[in-house]
């Protein structure tokens, strides 16, 4: 019954028997806080239950909470390895109680759990409350049948739970086991406190006040109860031994750990497989829940607890990267608690791998320059603050790490000068970006960004969290607020609003207070590290300080996500179809629609687009999930993951794999690879359809194509589609014989086109008797027939004087059309035999001036003229007349 898994099960089970709601953990990164870096206790996702902002359909729960006390207001991580109890992750196991039960349930469920359930000996039980809290005293005298001295009273804040410096709050009431003689320690609240002999195992808050400000409280809607836990408390105490590091779970761990190192944990070196263990337990969840190691905030929390764990690896003769070799180990203990430990098992193995191989380069070097520096210092020193920073800056080791390294020598480090070092340091980036050229209003984002730290971006992983404002600025200026109707810019600790890079627009949405509404019309990113929100405030007023709500627009997001993987997709079905020269140029992905630029010397035809597009949607079609890794570059593009030249990448990178290829080099091989930032669909299937609307030329070697994906796509065919109905419906036919219809049509009008010209021009000339005959006059010899024809166009002229001058046989045309306008066009054609003494472009010259124009050209047989002055035909055809005749 004792094993670790047992005994969660045991907790859960009685309390979902005794009509709680059993509630899975919530992610360690918590979503509904603004200032938590972890979540650090059972109540955490309930914070806004017991205020009364939300309502659940349930009125108590149950659950097994993942928990990591590193940073913030519960920091154990100094501790850890060194003390029989404190560790950086741990479950916390507890029961809860929104305005149903109070005090009296709450103690009576706890002691019959303890007692009853877990079998726990009542003499060896004595619990703590809040000096002033005569009512949970007189209900333990009641309900356990405590005598005084069994009920210890601390009026200190160790029995008045804060989960932050606001949030719900209350006096508590702590469970403690005696562990016996043999362990040193004494009760709590004596001397002795600190040690192991008087265990704390759970932890009972009568949950009371809201803490909203320092010094300022407000009482809950309902006293409600929070309680936790310890879950590998309870298995020391259940499984006899008086260190978590000896219970079954930990145990485990430590034995994969010795097999790994080949060294055994006894004497000096047990503390380095504690930390080894608890480290490797934090640092799996929180990769699992989306952190990844970085040079700040929650990032550089994990970066500390893995570094750390790789210098106990280290320590015990590590000389390759082994961490990652734990893991299954730790799977196989939690992985059916937390299913997303086995989900995230790649991702969590490659990024200790990447970690401790990266650090490796740079550790054993650190730790002999703090060897020399250290080598005449003893018990009681300080390491000077200049070679700390050193180790920190040069060689990747956290403060805590070389903190942690000197401990056992009593040896400490000089954190004014570390600090002094720090902001020297700071001042000259801040020469360096002063200096380098970036326009005045941008040096702003630089000062933010130094004195807050890069935002941290939550968007992976959700779409709305909280989050407090750290600055607003107004044209170019940073301001205290922000009043409604003013547009300003929006500076939060961390924020879910993706800012605009690598070709993906920035968020858009929503950022709100209890009193102030704001817009966000776009996110950028600036100051390298800031994600800036520009905003317009809807209503009320925006504090410097304020906590908000932050909510990017759901629909804009998922289509922009799509628009995005789909990129991804038809860079590679590119690549196959036209070949690997093909790299990406530039792309832009909007809501709307995508646009992707690659080099490629010539149009594309219709088919390789086609091509392209069934390829991209047969990976849609597999609805493979999409997986992020953080790797090295270098180890990326070994992968073959695309990455763009020129482009600036840090020394890690998110890689973004989709799909699984269906034929030719890739067969069976993951799909695409890129190195990429921005935000994905999680399974292909999401992107719905992609639809490939054309492609173009954008300057010398570079084709442009655009497409719709999903809703946009469905829109664009379903537009097409009604084109195509309302067609068939006018020609009066099937769609599927729209086709051959529009052809025959096409034809029917070419032949009809013919049939009228033709029967233009016989009316023209006088209809199908040759009237024109009887116009012919005779000019002192020489036939000549000058005529103004209706209904003809220009373009038919010459063809019309050609059939003219067969008729006459040897003589003189000249024919005058007129356009609807009033503009004359002139013909005049000469018969062979006579060019010799009148040439056609002298004649057409003299038609031309009596239509007001200013002669043609042509040849001596035939040319051509035009005059404004269309109504002066008759005046043309006499001036033609009067020159033949001479
Ligand atoms: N929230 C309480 C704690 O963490 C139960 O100790």
């Amino acid at each position: 019954m004792s094993g670790v898994n047992e005994i969660r099960s045991t907790f859960l089970d009685y309390f979902r028997k005794n009509g709680h709601e059993i509630v899975s953990s919530s992610p360690l990164v918590p979503r509904n806080d603004p200032t938590l870096m972890f979540t650090n206790a059972g109540m955490v996702q309930f914070k806004n239950v017991f205020t009364g902002l939300e309502s659940r359909p349930y009125t108590t729960a149950s659950t097994s909470q993942k928990v990591v006390r590193a940073g913030g207001k519960h920091n154990d991580l100094d501790n850890v390895g060194y003390t029989a109890r404190h560790l950086t992750f741990f479950e916390m196991l507890g029961n809860f109680s929104f305005g149903d039960y109070f005090k009296e349930r709450a103690i009576e469920l706890a002691w019959n759990l303890v007692t009853k359930g877990f079998d726990l000996p009542k003499e060896r039980l004595l619990v703590t409350v809040y000096a002033e809290d005569e009512e949970a005293a007189s209900l333990w005298k009641k309900i356990a049948g405590f005598s005084d001295d069994k009920i210890i009273r601390i009026p200190t804040s160790d029995n008045f739970w804060q989960m932050g410096d606001t949030g719900p709050c209350g006096p508590c009431s702590e469970i403690f086991i005696d562990q016996g003689e043999h362990v040193w320690g004494g009760p709590p609240g004596s001397p002795e406190e600190d040690g192991d002999r008087f265990l704390e195992f759970w932890n009972l808050v009568f949950m009371q006040f809201e803490q909203t400000a320092p010094g300022e409280r407000t009482p809950l809607p309902r006293p409600s109860i929070d309680t936790g836990m310890g879950l590998e408390r309870m298995a020391c105490i259940l499984q006899g031994v008086s260190s978590v590091f000896d219970t079954d779970l930990f145990k485990t761990l430590i034995s994969a750990t010795e097999d790994v190192v080949g060294a055994r944990a006894e004497g000096d070196q047990a503390a380095s497989f504690r930390v080894i263990a608890d480290h490797l337990r934090s640092s799996a969840f929180l990769i699992a829940d989306g952190v990844l190691p970085s040079n700040e905030g929650r990032g550089y929390v994990l970066r500390r607890i893995m570094r750390r764990a790789m210098r106990h690896m280290q320590l015990l003769g590590a000389r390759e990267p082994l961490m990652y070799r734990l893991l299954p180990a730790l799977v196989g203990e939690m992985g059916r608690a937390y299913p997303e430990l086995g989900r995230a098992e790649a991702l969590i193995s490659e990024t200790l791998k990447l970690e401790e191989g990266k650090f490796r380069t740079t550790l054993a070097r650190g730790l002999s320059l703090l060897s020399d520096a250290t080598e005449t210092l003893g018990k009681g020193d300080s390491l000077d603050g200049e070679t700390a920073f050193k180790l920190y800056d040069t060689y990747g080791f956290p403060l805590d790490l070389t903190q942690d390294a000197l401990r056992a020598r009593g040896i400490g480090v000089d954190l004014t000068g570390f600090n002094d070092a720090m902001q020297r340091q700071k001042a000259e980036a801040r020469a360096s970006w002063a200096g380098s050229g970036e326009k005045a209003t941008e040096g702003v984002w630089f000062e933010l960004k130094e004195k807050f730290g890069a935002t941290e971006f939550l968007g992976y992983d959700t779409e709305s969290a909280e989050g407090v404002v750290q600055a607003i600025v107004r044209e170019g200026t940073v301001v205290g607020e922000a009043k409604a109707g003013e547009t300003v810019q929006i500076v939060v600790n961390q924020t879910p609003f993706y800012g605009e890079s690598g070709g993906q627009m920035g968020d858009s949405g929503v950022i709100s207070t209890d009193g102030a509404k704001l817009s966000v019309t776009d996110t950028q990113k600036k100051g390298e590290g800031l994600f800036v929100h520009a905003a317009v405030v809807a209503e009320g007023v925006l504090k410097t300080g304020d906590a908000v709500v932050l909510t990017v627009d759901h629909a804009r997001r998922s289509r922009l996500r799509a628009n995005h993987s789909a990129t991804h997709l038809l860079h590679e079905a590119l690549r196959e179809v036209l070949g690997t020269h093909v790299a990406q140029k530039g792309s832009l992905v909007s809501p709307e629609r995508l646009r992707f630029d690659v080099s490629h010397p010539k149009p594309m035809s219709a088919e390789e687009l086609a091509r392209v597009e069934d390829m991209a949607n047969a990976i849609i079609l597999q609805n493979a999930p999409v997986t992020t890794r953080l790797m090295s570059v270098d180890d990326a593009i070994a992968e073959g993951a695309m990455a763009l030249f020129g482009e600036k990448y840090g020394e890690e990178v998110r890689v973004v794999s989709m799909g699984t290829g269906i034929e030719g080099a890739k067969a069976g091989k993951p799909y695409s690879i890129e190195l990429c930032g921005g935000t994905h669909v999680a399974s292909t299937g999401e992107i719905g359809l992609v639809r490939v609307l054309g492609e173009s030329a954008v300057g010398s070697g570079v084709r442009r194509i655009e497409a719709v994906t999903g809703e946009g796509a469905r829109a664009y065919l379903a537009e097409q589609d009604e084109r195509v109905k309302a067609l068939a419906s006018v020609l009066k036919v099937q769609p599927s014989e729209l086709l051959p219809r529009v052809e025959a049509l096409m034809d029917e009008r070419k032949k009809l086109e013919k049939e009228l010209a033709d029967a233009r021009r016989k009316l023209a000339m006088g209809g199908a008797q040759g009237g024109a005959a009887s116009e012919v006059r005779d000019l002192a010899g020489i036939k000549y027939l000058g005529k103004a024809v209706s209904g003809v166009d220009a373009k038919d002229l010459k063809s019309l004087v050609d059939e003219a001058k067969t008729g006459l046989t040897s003589g003189v045309v000249l024919l005058i059309a007129v356009s609807d306008d009033g503009k004359a066009s002139a013909v005049v054609g000469v018969t062979a035999d006579l060019t010799e003494r009148f040439s056609a472009v002298d004649l057409v010259r003299v038609a031309s001036v009596a239509l007001g124009g200013k002669g043609g050209g042509g040849r001596a047989d035939m040319a051509q003229a035009g005059g404004p002055d269309g109504a002066k035909t008759d005046e043309a055809i006499e001036a033609v007349a009067a020159a033949i005749a001479g």
